[in-house]
């Protein structure tokens, strides 16, 4: 378990933010490596041609410590559903198959598999929400059921958005790999809270964007591609994709090749000299605290907000079926809408998603944020009903 890690972050005392997945706060270092990264461009000469390279190959590298793969693997991709769209692109599929997702999955992975749903003729299979009492809240049995011959692409989060599930991700990889089904993943949600590793999983394409779990900047994200995929076409053609690009006087001699492993899928202006040093701070400081004591650091404070939210009459998946640092608290009677604002007036900071309220903490949280959602909870029962 780590010590609360508050001091690193600018976050008031009178402040409880327990809201990472909707976006975490920048932590002090990260903030310096973005002032810095954008007083580079007060002096565009000392950016000199290498750094275009320099910095993405930074990136790539400490992202795949993040994800378990070599760094050849990681492309630098602006959002999710920027890296779902080249996967979309890339994988095959015919009339009469089927893609996989999950009922109520994020729009970002779930419009650009509709989408190539309707050009191929191919139809969306959606998992239903597991209700069956035994199997209440296990997204994991809910998506092997529902993986037969048809699908040919399983696209999926680790971590489902508005309940809180947990994906066993391992055992989704080889039932995908038995039936010769692609796998496709949103990582948003989970990397950097939630250990995760390429190498036992073995997608064929995995995005996450950085704003929330990863405590990185706004548009940029992290977009892994299998080996076998890498020959695949890109979203854009841009020229710092292709095999020449390191040498600036010859750009117009256009040139076929692209440069090598995943990188002819990295976004036009890839190498944003303000956001990647943010990104790179922040995911150094991941490894440093390490994703596993993450996720049972803010497993713990959600196992106390559970038990405090079921004395008061919220339900919330089991403990061995939901991810542990993203807790979605539910009652009978719904949720109202506004109830994150009456909460924001005592400075506690949560969302609503889909039927739940969402409790996410992080390594800056406090037993005392903790305490404080409960008091709120108890205090505005009556606008529950
Ligand atoms: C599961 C999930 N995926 C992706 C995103 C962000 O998508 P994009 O990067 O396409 O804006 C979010 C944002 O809330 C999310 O919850």
């Amino acid at each position: 378990m780590l010590p609360c890690q508050r001091h690193l972050f600018d976050i008031p005392e009178d402040v409880a933010y327990l809201n990472c997945a909707y976006m975490s706060p920048l932590m002090k270092p990260a903030l310096e490596a973005a002032a810095a990264g954008l007083a580079r461009k007060a002096h565009p000469w000392d950016i000199t041609p290498d750094k275009f390279f320099t910095g993405a190959d930074e990136f790539r590298a400490i992202a795949a410590q993040i994800v378990n793969c070599s760094a050849e693997d990681i492309a630098i991709v602006p959002s999710a559903s920027y890296g779902i769209a080249a996967a979309a692109r890339n994988l095959p599929l015919k009339k009469g198959q089927s893609i996989l997702v999950l009922e109520e999955q994020f729009p970002s992975n779930y419009y650009p598999w509709q989408r190539r749903a309707e050009e191929t003729g191919a139809s969306l299979k959606i998992v239903p929400w597991p209700s069956d009492s035994d199997k209440d809240h296990d997204w994991t049995a809910a998506v092997l059921n529902s993986l037969t011959a048809d699908v040919a692409i399983a696209a999926l989060p680790h971590v489902h958005w508005t309940s809180g599930g947990r994906l066993d991700l391992v055992r989704i990889g080889e039932a995908c790999r038995k039936l010769g089904a692609a796998l496709v993943l949103d990582l948003t949600q989970s990397l950097g809270a939630l250990p995760f590793s390429v190498r036992e999983v073995q997608p064929d394409f995995a995005v996450a964007a950085s704003y929330k779990w990863l405590l990185g900047p706004y548009s940029v994200g992290l977009l892994y591609v299998a080996p076998k995929w890498q020959e695949g076409i890109p979203l854009e053609e841009n020229w710092i994709q292709r095999g020449n690009a390191r040498d600036f006087s010859s750009l117009i001699l256009y040139s076929e090749n692209y440069d090598a492993g995943a990188r002819r899928f990295d976004m036009g202006e890839r190498s944003n000299f303000a956001l990647l040093p943010v990104a790179v701070r922040a995911m150094k400081q991941l490894l440093e605290w390490d994703v596993a004591q993450i996720s049972e650091t803010t497993g713990a404070l959600n196992r106390q907000l559970a038990n405090a939210a079921a004395e008061l009459g919220f339900s919330s998946p089991p403990d061995d079926l939901r991810a542990p640092h993203y807790l979605c608290l539910r009652r009978t009677n719904g949720i109202p809408r506004e109830f994150p604002e009456i909460l924001a007036r005592e400075k506690v900071f949560v969302s609503v998603r889909g039927s739940s309220i969402r409790v996410t903490p992080h390594v800056y949280n406090s037993p005392t944020d903790a305490e404080r959602l409960i008091a709120c909870l108890r205090q505005t029962a009556s606008v529950f009903g």
